[in-house]
């Protein structure tokens, strides 16, 4: 996983939890890493997982949604980094169209080694979209964040809601209507 992700984690538990959580999850995950990274550097998933783990002890808060509001800060951490990545489109259902034929793709030109999802596009309308989120990593609550955002960002408003297709989080289908 990119350094970037990790950097945009952690700047988002200083600002919601504190500096003294940040370092509290950092010394109990014993991380390779030992908690400092680069955003162009490159670090274990098992790293994320073992931070989010340790978040959601320490806060008390389930993990999906510590992920989720991950993935709602996240947006606008990415944005910023790759202002060029977005730029382009004038509407959120459009953007969300093209995060797996264009902006990942762009994204994975910035970074080589990124493993990013896929997102196989069932349906589309001006209004609506369904796609299937799929990944190893089983991130979809991060999706379901991004999402969310990607809505804001353009000041609109959509209804979101998910099934799992894998138990695991794996595979898991996203329908988006807009309404606002
Ligand atoms: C500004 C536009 C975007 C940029 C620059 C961007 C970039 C990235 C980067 C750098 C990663 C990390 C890859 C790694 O750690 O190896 C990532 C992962 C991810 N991206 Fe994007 N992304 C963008 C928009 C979106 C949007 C709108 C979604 C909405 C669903 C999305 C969904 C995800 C998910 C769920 C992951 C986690 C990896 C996984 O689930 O396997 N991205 N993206």
């Amino acid at each position: 996983m990119k350094g970037i992700v990790f950097t945009e984690f952690l700047e988002m538990v200083e600002a919601k939890f504190g500096l003294e959580v940040v370092d509290s999850i950092i010394e109990k995950s014993d991380l390779p890493s030992e908690g400092i990274y680069t955003s162009v550097g490159t670090y274990s998933f098992n790293e994320m997982v073992s931070l989010i783990t340790h978040l959601s002890d320490e806060v008390k808060a389930p993990m999906g949604d510590l992920i989720y509001a991950f993935g709602l800060y996240l947006f606008n951490g990415l944005g910023k980094s790759h202002p060029e990545v977005i730029v382009n489109y004038n509407n959120p259902i459009d953007l969300l169209y093209a995060i797996e034929d264009h902006i990942h793709v762009h994204v994975k030109k910035l970074y080589p080694d990124a493993e990013l999802p896929k997102f196989k596009i069932l349906e589309k309308t001006d209004s609506s979209i369904s796609m299937i989120y799929s990944s190893s990593r089983g991130l979809y609550r991060l999706a379901h964040g991004l999402i969310e955002k990607t809505f804001e960002h353009f000041n609109g408003k959509a209804k979101i809601t998910f099934e799992l297709l894998k138990e695991d989080g794996t595979e898991v289908k996203f329908d988006i209507i807009q309404n606002g």
